[in-house]
């Protein structure tokens, strides 16, 4: 085994001229041997990453690296270690800690503009990865992630960690997909989660001088934040500009993409689909709409989305509910519907709203990860990286559609979305939702995307060039996302 994956390695090398591919890996190690993992990017999520890594100690795990962008956080995450006596590596550029050869896997929770190129040269170094999700930031280097995990024999997990729950979510996906409530007649994913304004600057904000910017920026244009909210001008609120970011359909909402593609089954991105949506309700900085509905024509049945990133009214704090579920899934079923209301469990009503099934429990996601990379096995994944990539590209493309849209008044939407089952009814809805948040659709338009049709198997639109080009960003060098074939 041990001289296959070398030999696998080494020729892999000589085939495509990548800059390097380590010859160590977890999988040469004897099973007992402890499994080093360097963690990239922890002012936010990946402080749960780090804590995730620390609770399997017993398991032989030890996060042996930190590496982030900001001095500060770097400094303070290494500290909490000394103060436990443990030494880790402290790297500000991830090409570093990827030369590091004792490191056996990565985590990455940087923002989404860094992911792919990140696990790519990670896998490229000879490390299995964890990357958040979603897991990448355009289409087409999903697919690379894909590639690579695949010609280079690395387990990758995507950060979805509700795929975990096997006994709860999962035990209701195959019950519905026995047949148990007949056919599924719509998948429907909801993000009905507070997003307030991050407020307004009048000129560029000045970068902080323990965050190295060339870095953060990596692939994407180095120009200066236009933005200063709560937590500053570089990190988190970069969710809301589509050079780094991908709006709440991207951030919050690709969990709920993922479980309403689970239902469905679908291996593909969908044939025919359409945005409408804006930000409304106030004036900001960012760019992403905090409203939202997505369409996926999928032939079986539909997968709608709903965002909503503000309240159930004007002077409430709480968040809309449809069917008993915020954040959350509804499957429509010929006999009744599933209602998952959040990331572990989930249940099955009849017709009348009657509890039929109820489905609880969740695994833990990191130490599956970790089983994985000593199996060797894909299959042994909860969240395998195509599996992420797919449910990501459902929020690209619907972002594309967004992205090309025009302005609209409300009655021009209802006639142009005619005919989609239950679109006209969930648009309803969202405007009725905007009304009661005093917002005026007369004067304030939605914007409503064009329908794009797909070839699933290509993941290229069909008679459309600009929404094309749109499927892959343009990297700024050296951070190139490199093809993988
Ligand atoms: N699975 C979940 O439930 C979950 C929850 C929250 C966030 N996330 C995901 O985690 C990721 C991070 O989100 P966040 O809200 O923590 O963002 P954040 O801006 O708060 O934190 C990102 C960190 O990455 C660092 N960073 C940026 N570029 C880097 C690079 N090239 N190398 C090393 N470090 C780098 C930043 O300095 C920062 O400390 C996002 O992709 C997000 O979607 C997942």
């Amino acid at each position: 085994m041990t001289n296959r994956r070398r030999f696998l390695t080494q020729s892999v090398a000589a085939s495509t001229g990548v800059f390097y591919i380590a010859k160590t890996s977890w999988a040469q190690k004897s099973p007992g041997d402890t499994l080093n993992v360097g963690v990239i990017g922890f002012g936010g999520r990946g402080g749960s990453h780090i804590s995730g890594y620390n609770k399997l100690k017993k398991e032989g795990v030890r996060v042996a690296a930190l590496c982030d962008v900001d001095q500060n956080i770097l400094n303070k995450g290494v500290a909490n270690f000394d103060k436990n006596g443990q030494k880790v590596g402290s790297y500000t550029d991830l090409r570093r800690m990827l030369d590091d050869k004792s490191i056996d896997a990565v985590s990455i929770a940087t923002p989404n503009h860094w992911h792919a190129l990140a696990s790519i040269w990670a896998m490229q170094a000879g490390k299995d990865v964890y990357v958040e999700k979603p897991v990448s930031h355009c289409v087409w280097e999903g697919r690379q992630m894909v590639n690579a995990a695949r010609k280079y024999n690395k387990i990758v997990q995507t950060g979805t960690q509700s795929r975990s729950s096997v006994e709860g979510i999962g035990g209701a996906v195959k019950w519905v997909q026995e047949g148990n409530l007949g056919k599924i007649l719509l998948s429907r994913g909801l993000c009905y989660k507070r997003r307030d304004s991050i407020g307004k600057t009048d000129s560029v904000a000045k970068v902080p001088e323990s965050v190295n910017y060339d870095l953060w920026c990596g692939p994407a244009p180095l120009e200066p934040p236009h933005r200063n909210g709560k937590k500053g001008p570089i990190h988190y609120d970069w969710h809301w500009f589509w050079a780094y970011g991908c709006g709440d359909l991207g951030n919050q909402g690709i969990h709920q993409m993922d479980i309403a593609r689970w239902f469905l089954g679908e291996m593909e991105l969908s044939p025919r689909l359409w945005s409408v949506g804006g930000r409304l309700g106030y004036v900001d900085d960012a760019e992403t709409p905090n409203t939202q509905i997505v369409y996926h024509a999928y032939e079986k049945a539909p997968l709608i989305f709903e965002v909503r990133g503000l309240p159930e009214n004007k002077e409430s704090k709480n968040m809309d509910k449809f069917k008993g579920a915020g954040v959350g899934v509804i499957v429509e079923c010929e006999g009744g519907y599933v209602v998952v209301p959040n990331y572990s469990s989930a249940a099955a009503y009849d017709k009348e709203g009657k509890l039929i099934q109820e489905w609880k429990g969740s695994e833990d996601h990191f130490a599956n990860f970790i089983e994985a990379c000593r199996s060797r096995r894909k299959e042994d994944l909860n969240a395998d990286i195509l599996e992420g990539h797919l449910s990501s590209a459902l929020c690209h493309t619907a972002n594309i559609s967004y992205r090309l849209g025009k302005k609209m008044k409300q009655g021009e939407i209802v006639d142009q979305i005619k005919g989609d089952y239950d679109a006209e009814a969930s648009f309803a809805r969202m405007a009725e939702h905007l009304g009661k948040n005093e917002v005026d659709l007369a004067k304030d338009q939605l914007t409503l995307g064009p329908s794009l049709k797909m070839d699933g198997k290509a993941e290229r639109f069909i008679d459309n060039d600009t929404a094309n080009d749109m499927l892959k960003d343009q990297y700024r060098a050296p951070f190139v996302v490199p093809e993988i074939g």
